[in-house]
């Protein structure tokens, strides 16, 4: 055995036993002749004290040690002096007085200290990800990401759900992303696709009787990266027969109250709510609205229209409105703070931002100050509560593009203003989502989740025909703290629905037929009823341990430029590997 006890086990109960530890030098004290090392393993810390006048040569050995050398060191548990207590570590009660010492390996100078308090970039830390790995903080996250799984993998197996592994060489499966792609050696010319989700799979499992289908799965997209994305990246993956939408909620309820009450120790909600999309969108400009706070976006449409000013008149004629966004105690804001404003939304497509404010005479100033009858702007002020402190900022625009923006703009000044409280835990499902979307660049409709979700049928048989934007689905997502952290739907069970879906999105029957007919074959020999949920697991980590990036749960993660800047992939390969494929030109973007 290399040791007795781990770094972090040791407490007064155990004094006066010869232990041995082994772990990475953390600290390395010559204090006045005593030579204090704490070991470090991924338990704790633990202090090891030479004393020179027990053993000179020892004590002359422990302080030649350096940091992150790894080794072995022996010695007796003893009580600390009173006034050495350190109840900061969980071995701070104790320490050994060392008694031997075995260098298992050393450590050259190492670019990033795991013990520096101070943050590296995280370029840095990525590129030496094996130090940053023993970094407290990362051993943390990472810790916390087990638990979590374990949680998910218990709470689902005691409620029957089985869980069953799915291909990665496979074919496209449609979530909206490019498909990353293996060349097959054997059938030259063919291509596998890395599934983006097992959707495909989960579906056929459902028409095979496993009723109750789970799965801890990576997922592969190749799409634009930002914080909360990888390109290949974990789901909770759910699906479950004989089920309404609400079952599938109850069931994704009970995982999240899971991990309240026995991962964050919080009490759950008593209960998520609900909004519909268009609600979402109206009320925050997006479908994952941050309701961590409370400031909405205020729809000033009726009131500002109709009384000649063309900003506003025009658009709302071309069936546009104004969208509004209180600031609270920012009535001072200067031009140029404003102007900065306005420039955000600009860049975003908006053409413009009006201040609605009463100037320092108490006469209401700006564009719309000058437009609009104060009466009416008085009305509005006792209507929207705005205080003679407050700033209020509004856009008009044609299009619903005017939420989106205001929605992002109420992001922005939630960070800069500080509107968002810490450690705040607040979920939201958004339901009734459109089944389409319009994809401008192909003229065509796409589906907003993904072609295997259904329409609510009576929305279906009163939209398809006058307006298919118009047509709902049964498709719902569960929002944290303004992250999308999981999203499903009740699928298409009967095989004719399923290719109507098909065709309103543009796919042909050859193309249906050749993508999917194990599917649609499968449809037609007895499919239950069934839908179902994914959980993206990296960012359900990250908002448990109250982080803002799922690279810091992840152990090797992708840049946001898709290198993994550790062990250097996407790299090259040889000419011998691209010869057995059979694939004879790359046009390297290097
Ligand atoms: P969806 O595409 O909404 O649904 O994905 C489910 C959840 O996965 C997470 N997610 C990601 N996390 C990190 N990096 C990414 N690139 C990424 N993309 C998605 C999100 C999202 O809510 N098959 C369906 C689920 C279903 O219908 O049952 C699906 O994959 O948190």
């Amino acid at each position: 055995m290399y040791r007795s006890h781990t770094c972090g086990e040791l407490r007064s109960d155990d004094v006066s036993k010869t232990v041995t530890l082994a772990g990475w030098v953390a600290r390395v004290r010559d204090l006045g002749g005593l030579v204090f090392i704490d070991l470090r393993d991924r338990y704790g810390k633990t202090q090891v004290v030479f004393d020179p006048a027990d053993n000179m040569e020892l004590a002359n050995e422990a302080k030649r040690l350096r940091s992150e050398w790894v080794v072995r060191l022996s010695g007796i548990v003893r009580n600390r002096p009173d006034d050495m207590i350190n109840a900061e570590m969980n071995t701070g009660e104790i320490e050994v007085k060392g008694t031997e010492i075995e260098v298992l390996a050393s450590c050259e100078t190492p670019p990033l200290l795991p013990e520096d308090e101070f943050e590296p970039s995280e370029e840095h830390r990525l590129r030496h990800r094996f130090l940053d790995l023993r970094r407290d903080k990362m051993q943390k996250n990472l810790k916390m990401r087990h638990v979590l799984l374990q949680e998910v993998r218990k709470h689902l197996s005691a409620k029957d759900f089985m869980e069953i592994e799915t291909p990665f060489l496979t074919q496209s499966t449609p979530e909206g992303a490019r498909d990353f792609i293996v060349p097959s050696r054997i059938h030259r010319g063919k291509w596998y696709a890395l599934p983006q989700s097992p959707q495909t799979y989960k579906q056929i499992l459902m028409i095979s009787g496993y009723d109750k289908y789970f799965q801890i799965v990576r997922c592969f997209r190749d799409e634009d990266l930002r914080a909360n994305r990888q390109p290949e990246f974990t789901q909770i993956d759910i699906e479950m027969s004989f089920v309404h939408q609400e079952d599938i909620l109850n069931v994704t309820e009970g995982i999240v109250r899971a991990i309240f009450e026995n991962v964050m120790e919080k009490p759950f909600p008593v209960s998520i709510p609900r909004i519909s999309y268009d609600e979402a969108i109206k009320r925050f400009g997006t479908d994952k609205p941050d309701t961590r706070f409370s400031n909405e976006l205020i729809d000033l449409t009726d009131e500002l229209n109709g009384h000649g000013f063309g900003v506003i008149d025009n658009v709302v004629k071309k069936g546009g409105g104004a969208v509004a966004l209180k600031v609270p105690g920012k009535s001072k804001a200067s031009r140029k703070e404003i102007s900065i404003l306005e420039d955000f939304v600009k860049e975003r497509g908006l053409g413009g931002l009006m201040p609605l404010r009463k100037s320092n005479e108490g006469v209401w100033s700006g564009p719309l100050g000058k437009f609009i009858p104060h009466k009416v702007l008085d009305e509005l002020a006792v209507k929207i509560e705005l205080g003679s402190d407050d700033l209020c900022l509004v856009a008009a625009d044609k299009t619903m593009r005017r939420y989106e923006v205001m929605g992002m703009l109420r992001l922005k000044l939630a960070k800069s203003e500080d509107w968002i409280p810490e450690n705040m835990h607040e979920l939201l499902w958004v339901t009734d989502f459109p089944l389409v979307a319009r994809n401008e660049e192909e003229d065509r409709w796409e589906a907003l989740h993904h072609p295997f979700t259904a329409p609510e049928p009576d929305s279906w048989d009163e939209w398809i025909k006058k307006d298919p934007l118009r047509i709902r689905s049964q498709a719902y997502d569960l929002v944290w703290n303004g992250e999308e952290v999981a999203g499903g739907s009740i699928r298409n069970h009967d095989r004719q629905m399923q290719e109507k879906v098909f065709e309103l999105i543009g796919m042909d029957e050859k193309v249906a037929k050749e993508r999917f007919s194990f599917l649609l074959d499968a449809l037609q020999y007895g499919a239950p009823p069934h839908g179902g949920i994914a959980f993206g697991f990296d960012r359900l980590v990250m908002l448990v341990a109250g982080l803002s990036s799922i690279r810091d749960v992840i152990a090797f993660p992708k840049t946001t430029a898709a290198v993994a800047l550790f062990e250097g992939s996407p790299g090259k390969i040889d000419q011998r590997q691209l010869d057995e494929l059979g694939i004879s030109e790359i046009k390297s973007s290097e």
